[in-house]
């Protein structure tokens, strides 16, 4: 039974790429931004339809798919409005309209019924009401349900992030295939960028033009100097150290201006990884933060995934968005594994 898969909220491809890596045929990809394009059609046989997800016709989609082939519509709707990092949430308890979204893919699914569904987001929304609403919505419509919050390093990430993932089918029960990978043999910063030509803060590789790290300040330098893997700006000299940090508010924050360890998962790459004052986002030995290929390595993006076309300036703010919410690629792989032993068990049960 050939399973056909249409991604809502497709980005640069994170997801997409993961599920054609498993074997699933993507037919395409929805996203909003048309900055995405170049990303997902180079890399991925799949087309790209600049779309708002809520206002674009559920038979166009519905059209998308061959006839005959089991459905599957997949999504990662923006998780800002429930991000931890979220500034704007955490200052003015205010979580935006972006949560409408996700209704949007409840109402394109009523609207469908594709045999299977996939949404993946940040933890956090399993205590929102959306949340509840869009499963009970599922379990309505007569889909088997099941969630959990995955460990990505399980499922060869080399990143410590945690998403939730849903999956539903109406064929039958589906689950997320178990963990590839333990504590033992997680993938690690090493193994994921630790190949890659070593350059300098401010600098990018000629070759690579996404091998490019922000520039330092004299008094940064000094600092990343002095950080040691997995440390802090505690490690510094007094000197060093702002003045916010050394208010107590500030000692909530250790881990800003740290570096990485080369032989564990990197943390979470957030939008904003390409910065050293973001997180600990050090590179382990050299003097600058990582570089937004390097970002996209540990977001298990393939080495040579193309980003953008070769005469087009890199903006590391638009890229860090991009990269830093995308699904990592080997978490869509499983996500993709686990739609394929589903279909396969659905056609050996007859
Ligand atoms: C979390 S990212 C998706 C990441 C993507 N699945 C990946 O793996 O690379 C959310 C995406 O939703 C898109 N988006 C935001 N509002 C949208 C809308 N109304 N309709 C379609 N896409 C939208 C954003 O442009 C962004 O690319």
């Amino acid at each position: 039974m050939p399973c056909a898969v249409v991604d809502l909220f497709c980005g640069i491809g994170g997801l997409t790429h993961g599920l054609i890596q498993s074997g699933l045929q993507v037919i395409a990809g929805l996203d909003i931004d048309d900055t995405c394009r170049y990303a997902y059609e180079s890399n991925n046989d799949s087309l790209f339809i600049e779309a708002d997800v809520g206002q674009y016709p559920s038979v166009n989609i519905k059209n998308l798919y061959p006839e005959g082939e089991v459905r599957a519509l997949v999504g990662c709707a923006p998780c800002q409005p429930f991000s931890r990092y979220t500034q704007r949430y955490r200052k003015d308890g205010h979580k935006g309209d972006k949560w409408k979204l996700l209704y949007s893919f409840s109402d394109k699914v009523r609207d469908i019924l594709p045999e299977i569904v996939s949404m993946e987001n940040v933890p956090d929304l399993a205590s929102e009401d959306v949340f509840y609403d869009f499963k009970r919505s599922l379990v309505e419509m007569s889909y088997n349900v099941s969630w959990s919050i995955v460990y990505c390093p399980d499922y060869g990430v080399p990143q410590k992030r945690r998403r939730l993932v849903l999956l539903a089918s109406r064929l039958g029960s589906i689950t997320l295939i178990e963990p590839q990978y333990t504590s033992e043999t997680y993938l690690t910063v090493r193994d994921a960028i630790g190949e890659l030509p070593a350059i300098e803060a401010g600098r990018s590789l000629e070759t690579d033009p996404l091998h490019c790290a922000a520039y330092l300040s004299k008094i940064n330098l000094e600092r990343i100097r002095q950080s040691r893997p997995g440390g802090s700006w505690r490690d510094w000299d007094e000197r060093l150290q702002l003045i916010c940090h050394k208010k107590k508010s500030g000692n909530t924050y250790p881990s800003v201006y740290g570096r990485m360890n080369w032989d564990e998962p990197a943390p979470t790459i957030t939008t904003q990884f390409f910065g050293y004052g973001n997180g600990r986002f050090g590179h382990p030995e050299q003097n600058r933060a990582l570089s937004l290929r390097e970002g996209a390595m540990l977001q298990s993006f393939p080495g040579n995934y193309a980003f953008l076309p070769s005469d087009a300036e890199v903006s590391k703010k638009a890229l860090g968005i991009h990269i830093g919410n995308a699904v990592p690629v080997n978490l869509g792989n499983a996500i993709g594994l686990s739609i394929i032993r589903h279909v396969e068990e659905v056609e050996q049960n007859g």
